[in-house]
């Protein structure tokens, strides 16, 4: 069996009375990337921080590479420290503006009492694209591009097995955003991390993920392959979140039609009973107002659903609108 960088077990992270993570089970192999998508307010980040233990987690567990880290307090975390690390969606707000870049690079090793940390610095920075010299400067005398690329070399200086990416692109420029995210790439590629990307950006899946995990208020309710989930999302929730992502063919983009969803997000401190997407659901039925959903496997490659109306074989509804497919029918031709 392959080994795994990342196992959360049924992770519950409660603020309150908001119920921001609910049983999310979701495993990483050595080396592979997972896309973590859902709609704002999902809990997508609430899972992070929970991975990385910048939050104690109410429920569940957590386990780097083996070792379970739920809830070690701070001085048992040292060691584990160097395993994983997160790189936030906004580098302006996650870099001390105190500090010199360098220091800021350096930071997680120091913690650690490393040796020849100026060298690791210089080699970290190399890594992401920026000369060594920039680690004198002050990260706001640097782009917003090259902040986020101060932020990706600190995050992978203590050769971490997981790194945690929170949105990496979204705040910044579109015309950097495809940088970052090649970098990214290549840095995955060549360290061979495991990665949780966490994203609204779903060319930015396609293009990074070997595997997809869609959560919906606090729960994942389909994972599987990046193939299967793009090409037979079983979940009716996955369909519209698919079907309201651009695409870059124009004429294709025309003629789709999103599949929409209507009211917002239900609250996290009060959610639905039964399915708790049913409220939105085009195609719920009685059940699905009452009865939770197991999580069920529907084909290989664990992709995996929990939605009462999906099939054993994966078949079952599909909500997206057919103006795409009708479009392929040249006009004029009648069907026989
Ligand atoms: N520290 C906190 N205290 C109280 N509620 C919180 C806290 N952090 C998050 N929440 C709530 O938990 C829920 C999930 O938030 P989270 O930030 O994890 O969502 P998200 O999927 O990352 O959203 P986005 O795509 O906008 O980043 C939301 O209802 C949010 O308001
Ligand atoms: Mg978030």
């Amino acid at each position: 069996m392959d080994s795994l960088a990342l196992e959360v077990e049924d992770l519950v992270m409660h603020f309150g009375p908001v119920r921001a993570v609910d049983g999310v089970t979701l495993r990483i192999r050595q080396g592979s990337v997972v896309a973590l998508v859902g709609e704002s307010g999902s809990g997508k980040s609430t899972v992070g921080r929970c991975i990385v233990r910048l939050l104690e987690p109410t429920g569940g567990t957590v386990r780097l590479a083996g070792a379970d880290i739920t809830h070690l307090n701070r001085r048992r975390l040292r060691p584990h420290r160097r395993d994983v690390s997160i790189v936030f969606q906004d580098p302006a707000g996650s870099l001390d503006p105190r500090l010199s870049v360098g220091d800021i690079v350096g930071e997680p090793l120091r913690l650690m009492r490393r040796k020849d940390i100026s060298a690791k610095v210089s080699e970290s920075l190399r890594r992401v694209g920026l000369r060594p010299e920039v680690a004198q400067r002050a990260p706001h005398e640097l782009s917003g591009g090259q902040r986020q690329r101060v932020s990706i070399a600190r995050a992978l200086i203590s050769e971490p097995r997981l790194l945690v990416a929170d949105e990496p692109t979204s705040a910044l420029d579109v015309s950097v955003q495809a940088a970052v995210l090649n970098l990214l790439a290549d840095l995955q590629r060549d360290l061979g991390f495991a990665c949780l990307f966490i994203t609204h950006d779903l060319s930015a899946v396609e293009y990074l993920a070997d595997e997809v995990a869609v959560m919906y208020l606090g729960q994942l309710v389909e994972q599987g392959p990046r193939a299967r989930i793009f090409g037979s999302p079983a979940h009716p929730y996955t369909q519209a979140l698919l079907s309201a992502a651009p695409v870059p063919d124009p004429a294709e983009q025309r003629a789709r039609r999103p599949v929409l969803l209507g009211d917002d997000l239900p609250s996290a401190i009060d959610p639905p009973p039964g399915c708790r997407f049913h409220t939105r659901c085009p195609v719920a039925v009685d059940t699905c107002r009452t009865v939770v959903p197991e999580r069920r496997t529907i084909g290989e490659g664990g992709h995996q659903v929990a939605c009462h109306l999906v099939n054993d074989d994966g078949t079952g509804p599909d909500v997206r609108p057919v103006a795409s497919q009708s479009q392929l029918l040249s006009p004029g031709r009648e069907a026989p």
